[in-house]
């Protein structure tokens, strides 16, 4: 992996200039520009991008300058935009008859906002989540947050009142499930607020929740008023086959949803949208910040959701995720030594890789299988150590989305054999 005399020098002027905690993404790779399916490096070369700028532009670069030059935020008054795109945004939530919504900024602070939401209006403490979830960073969002190896201890206090059971995953057996429901029936139940789904967890591999035991956490959950949100941040907007990912398990009317990333069109914009009764529990100024449902971010937003409203649209995705389905079916046959398990649900897709040529700890093999992505021209990126994440634009033409799975399948060859050069490990963190 040949790295330019410029991207090196941005490299080290990143690492002079900005904290550790700004350090996420470990490939020596600098953006310069973005357009289209493409993400360009310093030196011009381009990388089609087959994490959706990890979901934040669901419908590529190209419409990102829809606002014209008269739009500008204006902190807390009623914007036109607002209101057009929440009117629009608000009629997917079809569980409840009588809803309401309201914007936030990003996908942690609509979780915060859940938080106050299930706590105001059932006047309990307790919110329940579960291991592996990823809820954001700010500190309520990180409180319901457990992701190994993201955030520790060192953060603490957290938010008390905060309990975080053992996800149950799709291929639980009957006895685990079991268990998994015990450990919640086993808590004072009447003061229990709320619970906060991730029923496909992105960052922890595309895993899909297990149906029975959310069948029967949401009979519990009705029979003693605990309300259910459902973190869309992630997969909303189609990516795992219909609006919402909670929709895959059509029995579930999740009293709150939660949104972020894509919804605004690559400005920040958060949402929450839940039951009438359940959202008019906080005050004005109890939720609010200056920048919430700002102008652009409603602009961009609304721009992109007309356009994944459209028939046609929701048909030629109906095809890509065929199309995933396939790949991935191929790719975990023809790698079952690489591949352990592969998981997810539409366009929101993980492979578990193992290491053949070094001890499994080392974690070298998704690594590896990247930078050779990458230098075919593919940007994709890892969870955790050795998931690979497959999350392309909802709206990727046939022919790219089949390129990048010839480099995907190129990359799985020559870490099989033992080609990817060790060197490539040096920027891995
Ligand atoms: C499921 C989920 N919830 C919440 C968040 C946090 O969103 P944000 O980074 O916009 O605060 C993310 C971000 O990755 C997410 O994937």
């Amino acid at each position: 992996m040949k790295v330019s005399k410029s991207t090196l020098d941005y490299i080290n002027r990143d690492k002079s200039i900005f904290a550790t905690v700004q350090h996420i993404a470990d490939l020596p790779f600098v953006i310069s520009k973005a357009q289209g399916f493409y993400l360009y490096d310093t030196e011009d070369k381009a990388y089609l991008d087959f994490t959706s700028g990890a979901c934040t532009m669901n419908l590529g670069y190209d419409r990102a300058h829809v606002a014209d030059s008269t739009s500008f935020p204006f902190p807390y008054a009623l914007g036109c935009a607002q209101i057009e795109y929440g009117s629009r945004l608000i009629e997917k939530y079809t569980f409840y008859k009588d809803k309401k919504m309201m914007f936030c900024v990003t996908g942690s602070d609509a979780n915060d906002g859940a938080i106050k939401i299930v706590r105001a209006y059932s006047q309990r403490k307790m919110v329940v989540t579960f291991s592996g979830n990823y809820h954001g960073t700010t500190y309520g969002a990180a409180s319901l947050t457990s992701l190994e190896g993201r955030l520790d201890n060192h953060l603490g206090p957290m938010l008390p009142y905060i309990t975080i059971l053992p996800f149950c995953p799709y291929d639980a057996s009957d006895e685990a499930v079991d268990e998994c429901l015990a450990r919640f029936t086993s808590l004072d139940l009447n003061d229990v607020a709320g619970v906060f789904l991730e029923c496909i967890q992105g960052d922890t591999g595309m895993l899909p929740i297990n149906t029975t035991f959310l069948e029967r956490l949401n009979a519990i959950c009705k029979e003693h008023k605990i309300l259910i949100v459902s973190d869309e941040v992630q997969m909303a907007c189609y990516r795992t086959g219909p609006f919402f990912s909670i929709e895959n398990y059509p029995f579930v009317k999740p009293d709150l949803i939660t949104m972020g990333k894509h919804i605004g069109g690559g400005i920040p914009l958060g949402a929450i949208i839940g039951r009438q009764e359940v959202m008019q529990s906080l005050k004005p100024c109890e939720h609010a910040f200056s920048m919430a449902g700002n102008f652009e971010a409603c602009m961009r937003g609304l721009y992109n959701f007309n356009i994944i409203e459209d028939r046609d649209f929701k048909l030629q995705l109906a095809k890509r995720i065929a199309l995933m389905d396939f790949f991935m079916d191929d790719l975990c046959h023809n790698f079952s030594d690489i591949v352990i398990k592969c998981c997810g649900v539409g366009l929101a897709r993980a492979v578990f890789v193992r290491s053949l040529y070094t001890s499994d700890t080392d974690n070298e093999a998704c690594y590896k299988i990247i930078c050779s992505c990458f230098g075919r021209g593919l940007y994709l990126m890892r969870i955790g150590s050795n998931w690979l994440r497959l999350e392309p634009f909802l709206n990727m033409p046939e022919d790219l989305m089949l390129k990048a799975f010839d480099i995907i399948k190129e990359a799985f060859y020559e870490y099989r054999s033992n080609k990817i050069d060790d060197g490539v490990k040096k920027y891995m963190s």
